[in-house]
């Protein structure tokens, strides 16, 4: 039953012409599966809306060919032809009793029309200088002539009409980041001398414009909505407001039917959790809604419903508004109104979603190893087949990728020991979550654990080390080795490759720092590790008092994080830590007291004192286990064991993500008769059109 204190999310509220029945909204976020991918698109967020969400959205959708994002892999409703495309999701969205929203984009300067070749247009021709390469493009945009204000106008018209079409209940005027609108909004973006520029009230014309016309074609068929960046307008003056954003909202505040809040930078309103705290969006949708009486959404990485409900009581929100949160568990709502709360798969705020999106691929998740995954391969993030017969599995590890495999395996009914050499469960996740911003972590941890806890089919094994007799003996009909994999002491040679090195009492890897191992300053860190472990153990041993110096080959510590919204989060914490960093050299000589180190381009090279020497570069499967039960086939049959399978970073050392999908995939495959590297890999197929 559902808790009372919960009660008030579960109110409904009026968008518009359209009700939402409860207070959760999920918010434009894109799945990297734009038009292409209607079946993939539709299966994902259908799923949210079964699990309860009042409110799904689109991720963005561009209106037409000026705003083309390649490579990126956007929505679009350029034409009559894109809406069939939309209207797989927006009836998966309806078969639940749920508002299916589209948010319209025009990227504006942003958008480098790689594809469509036309020139990006803007207000007043002036171009964002980005520091990203992915970002970075060379044309600078065209001012917009009066001609250009009407067309993208019409653009919009044109684009409302074509959602109704496809069905959609909510339609988004986004005016958010370095995008079209929020530029004509932008005094530095915007020094238009006509009735577009100057003040802020002719600044805000074109939004009038979209919002009115927008309104006018959609009738009471579909609710506007604006999502708007107010963090930048927040910070400029306004001679009759407290600042601009507040002029904004006393101006326009009645215009559309809901306000949806973010922030002009994505790296901002959707950092790691090792970088943000739940509700960090407050300062700048807290003030929204004393000035309209529309509702208003607002996200700020809500996974509580405590949170939720105090966002809602303060005063603050209408609609609990939540990308990652959904993505980790779209059955948030429902477990919430059955008094399941304790079963909510948290997102951590690993931004390992955030990074596909990134990336130009479709959106995983590290919590939810479904997501993406609904329609290609039918899986569902509550559900899953029952066994195919009543053998018995063995599952060696009890990290990320041995919990996942043990809990879907147990959850199809198959009875399941889990063995871990540690007196805890969860592998890596125990050492890596005491790492400074890095607790969350400990989600992947907890939530398996205690949904295991609930299912009297798994025996938990700690403390033994099972050698490859225990094994055989155990009488397991299939057997899983998910046994992890350590870091490497090595450094790198100048093809890159690493090398190894032979370990002194001075020389230490991650492992052995996160073991608690004696340090000496100054400490230096040689990182050649893309992802997070370099500036995390700089951040460690620095707290522990020491200097900390640390070098990468790279442009930058930890470059890989640019994908998960880091990069820059990292070099300012390092920057705040005084932790001194060296970029673009490699070790070549390590002596007792001193490094040589080279620099990647010009060959210069420097000698650096050190203490102690941490390296973070390689991890190296913890496989012997399995090789040594796997060289002996024999051995295997005669003790009954009918299969052998290694997973997780025993296999391939990955991120938590790869180890825990490694272990759902194993749970739903290895009883198949296929084995699973024949599968086929299922696509979406356009329709050939005859030339
Ligand atoms: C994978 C991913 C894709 C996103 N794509 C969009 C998008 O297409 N349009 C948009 O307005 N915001 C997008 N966002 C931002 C979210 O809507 C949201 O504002 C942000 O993630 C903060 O909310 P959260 O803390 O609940 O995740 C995206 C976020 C994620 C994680
Ligand atoms: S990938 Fe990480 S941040 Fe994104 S939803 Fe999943 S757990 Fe949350």
């Amino acid at each position: 039953m559902m808790n009372p204190r919960y009660k008030i999310l579960f109110e409904p509220v009026k968008i518009g012409p359209v009700t939402a029945k409860n207070r959760f909204y999920q918010v434009p976020h894109a799945m990297g599966s734009g038009n292409d991918m209607p079946n993939t698109r539709a299966a994902q967020r259908g799923i949210k809306a079964e699990g309860g969400w009042s409110v799904v959205n689109t991720g963005y959708c561009s209106i037409h060919p000026s705003s083309d994002d390649r490579p990126l892999p956007f929505a679009r409703l350029w034409s009559d032809k894109d809406i069939d495309s939309h209207v797989p999701m927006v009836d998966a969205v309806h078969e639940h009793d749920a508002l299916a929203g589209i948010e319209f984009f025009h990227g504006g300067a942003y958008t480098a029309n790689r594809h469509t070749r036309m020139p990006p247009i803007s207000p007043s021709g002036i171009q964002e200088k980005v520091s990203e390469l992915v970002d970075m493009h060379l044309t600078a945009p065209k001012v917009m002539d009066k001609r250009d204000i009407k067309n993208l106008i019409q653009w919009h018209l044109d684009a409302t009409e074509r959602a109704i079409q496809a069905g959609f209940d909510i339609i988004y005027c986004y005016a958010g980041m370095g995008f079209l609108p929020y530029h004509f909004l932008h005094p530095t973006f915007n020094n238009r001398s006509d009735e577009y520029g100057g003040s802020l009230e002719n600044r805000s014309r074109l939004m009038r414009e979209l919002i009115t016309e927008m309104r006018a074609v959609a009738g009471d068929k579909a609710a506007i909505a604006v999502r708007l960046s107010t963090d930048e307008l927040l910070s400029f003056k306004s001679e009759s407001s407290e600042s601009e954003a507040h002029e904004f909202f006393e101006l326009n505040g009645e215009l559309p039917d809901l306000w949806d809040i973010k922030l002009s930078k994505w790296s901002k309103e959707c950092p790691s959790s090792r970088f943000s705290e739940p509700g960090h969006m407050e300062p700048y949708n807290g003030f929204v809604k004393q000035l309209t009486s529309k509702p208003v959404v607002g996200v700020g990485w809500f996974t509580s419903p405590d949170n939720m409900v105090s966002q809602i009581n303060r005063g603050i929100l209408d609609f609990v508004g939540s990308a990652r949160a959904s993505i980790a568990d779209p059955f948030l709502p429902n477990k919430i109104l059955e008094g399941n709360e304790d079963d909510i798969r948290e997102c951590i705020g690993c931004n390992i979603c955030a990074s596909c999106y990134n990336q130009g691929i479709p959106v995983r998740c590290t919590q939810n190893p479904s997501m993406g995954e609904e329609w290609r391969r039918g899986w569902h993030p509550e559900r899953i087949k029952s066994k195919s017969s009543d053998n018995s599995i063995l599952v060696i590890g009890g990290g990320p990728a041995g919990l996942e495999a043990t809990l879907s395996l147990a959850r199809r009914g198959y009875s399941v020991a889990i063995a871990d050499s540690e007196k805890e469960l969860g592998g890596r996740i125990n050492k890596e979550s005491m790492l400074p911003g890095m607790s969350s972590y400990k989600r992947v941890t907890d939530y398996r654990v205690s949904q295991i806890n609930q299912l009297d089919n798994v025996d938990i094994y700690l403390g033994n080390t099972l050698n490859p007799d225990d094994v055989l003996e155990l009488g397991f009909d299939h057997v899983v080795t998910a046994t992890g994999s350590s870091w490497q002491p090595s450094i790198m040679d100048e093809k890159t490759a690493p090398v190894a090195i032979t370990k002194t009492n001075s020389i230490f890897t991650p492992d052995d720092i996160l073991k608690g191992c004696e340090l000496k300053s100054p400490v230096l860190i040689f990182d050649f590790d893309y992802y997070y472990m370099g500036g995390l153990m700089a951040e460690y041993i620095k707290d522990l008092g020491h200097e900390v110096t640390i070098i990468t080959p790279f442009e930058k510590v930890s470059p890989w994080s640019f994908n998960s919204n880091e990069v820059t989060e990292i070099k300012l914490r390092l920057l705040e830590k005084d932790i001194k960093v060296i970029t673009e050299h490699r070790i070549i000589e390590i002596e007792e007291s001193s490094v040589k180190i080279n620099h990647q381009v010009s060959n210069k090279q420097k000698d650096i004192a050190r203490g102690s020497l941490v390296l973070v570069g390689n991890r190296k499967q913890n496989d012997s286990l399995y090789n040594s039960l796997n060289s002996n086939q024999e051995a295997l049959k005669e003790s009954g064991i009918k299969s052998l399978q290694n997973i997780g970073d025993s296999n391939a050392p990955g991120a938590v993500v790869h180890a825990v999908y490694a272990g759902h995939l194993y749970a739903n495959t290895f009883d198949q008769e296929d084995d699973n590297s024949s599968d086929e890999f299922k696509l979406e197929y356009p329709v050939i059109e005859s030339f």
